[in-house]
């Protein structure tokens, strides 16, 4: 690994600009899922443990260079001193003399937490001048936020130029687990892809089929498939102009020794809602009034065999229509074996991404993941093969 973890700086009264991602829902003023701000408290006890003091650099929603009141991240102070346990202060700006004085009014054990990057135009920009006004006030860069590290900005990239950087203890883990399931993974590897478009995942496909033994493909995703194989779908969500690259993504499969793992059965409604009458057919079989909902029983019994033969697996999206029961029984069946193998320590099971983290969570099943990321798009792009400016700029 080219990157510093803490382990290798030295804090002793040092200032440690922390770049956290906390752009957690918040909901009548509490934050709804603390995970994000879970996933960091390490990374704060490490730095005050070795006498640093914690400076939280974050953004919050997209206010787009100007100030929004509704974006502040004041709202947050609450649920960071709950969860780290330690004073938590806040300054009204991330650069210039309320930061300043709030940084050098800072205690020994307590935690800055410096008003949204994003407020500024320079963040977004990547602008050297405001990575400088970041800079000035402190004296070590720590990147803590995997999840924003798609995004070269100021403070997730410029401001590593500008100080001696290193990674935080989520990063650490957010990039040795996906090291393990995709870097340098224990094979055979499963993929799981699911979600609504070939189109957004063209680039993930692309890169998996040449890394991993077998390709579960899910969702609606999965209907564009069947079409390019000359199935009829009825009234299933597809992309029909898609279906030649869905050709050529099979095709390259072939080649690399990529097994492509399609439904063979289907569960199909007439109505998108929760509760729809629907029934289960083979997937050649879809009814033309009907849709596409699920993956059935006997796509599911093919995925967990290749889950039993399997060491890793790497998942990103839903296998159906998960928010609408019960068309998320194929996700959550699979999630399921998933978490049961890897509480065995049979596989090593790493999932990301905004819908599958909330399916994983809806089914239970996340506890038992063996890592579960805090990242929808950086996660996908990691798992394109592409390069993320956040972590490169650590190296
Ligand atoms: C996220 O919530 O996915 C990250 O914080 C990145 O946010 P962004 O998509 O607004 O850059
Ligand atoms: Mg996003």
């Amino acid at each position: 690994m080219a990157w510093k973890s803490l382990d290798d700086m030295d804090l002793s009264g040092k200032t440690v600009l922390t770049r956290v991602d906390i752009n957690v829902p918040v909901s009548g003023g509490k934050v709804t899922d603390a995970t994000r701000i879970e996933r960091i408290a390490p990374t704060v006890a490490d730095i005050l443990a070795k006498g640093g003091k914690p400076v939280l650099l974050a953004h919050f929603g997209r206010p787009k260079g100007q100030v929004v009141p509704e974006m502040s991240l004041e709202v947050l102070v609450p649920a960071l001193a709950e969860v780290f346990g330690v004073p938590v202060k806040f300054a009204s700006d991330c650069i210039g003399g309320p930061a300043k004085e709030a940084v050098s009014a800072l205690g020994a054990g307590e935690v800055l937490l410096l008003e949204n990057t994003r407020f500024h135009a320079g963040e977004e920009k990547n602008d050297a001048a405001f990575s400088a006004a970041l800079a000035a006030l402190g004296e070590v860069y720590c990147n803590d936020a995997f999840s924003a590290a798609h995004r070269a900005h100021a403070s997730t990239e410029g401001l590593a130029k500008l100080l001696p950087s290193c990674a935080g203890r989520c990063m650490q883990a957010e990039l040795e687990a996906l090291e393990g399931a995709l870097g340098t993974p224990v094979r055979p590897v499963v993929a799981v892809v699911g979600g609504a478009k070939v189109s957004t995942k063209l680039d993930l496909l692309g890169n998996l089929v040449s890394k991993v033994d077998y390709l579960v493909i899910g969702g609606g995703m999965a209907n564009t498939f069947l079409v390019a194989q000359g199935t009829e779908i009825g009234k299933s969500l597809a992309e029909a102009d898609m279906a030649g690259t869905a050709r050529e993504i099979m095709d390259k499969a072939a080649a690399a020794g990529c097994k492509i793992l399609l439904p063979a059965d289907v569960v199909v409604a007439r109505e998108f809602k929760a509760g729809a009458a629907n029934e289960t057919v083979p997937a050649t079989e879809c009814p033309a009034d009907a849709m596409i909902l699920d993956a059935g029983p006997q796509a599911v019994a093919a995925i967990k065999e290749a889950l039993d033969g399997a060491k890793t697996l790497i998942w990103n999206g839903p296998l159906g229509a998960f928010e609408i029961e019960p068309f998320d029984a194929a996700t959550n069946a699979t999630a399921d074996y998933a978490a049961a193998l890897s509480a065995e320590g049979k596989l090593t099971s790493v999932a990301g991404g905004g819908d599958t983290v909330a399916a994983l969570n809806k089914s239970g099943a996340a506890e038992k993941f063996t890592y579960i990321s805090t990242a929808g798009g950086a996660f996908l792009e990691w798992m394109e093969g592409k390069e993320l400016p956040g972590v490169a700029a650590l190296g």
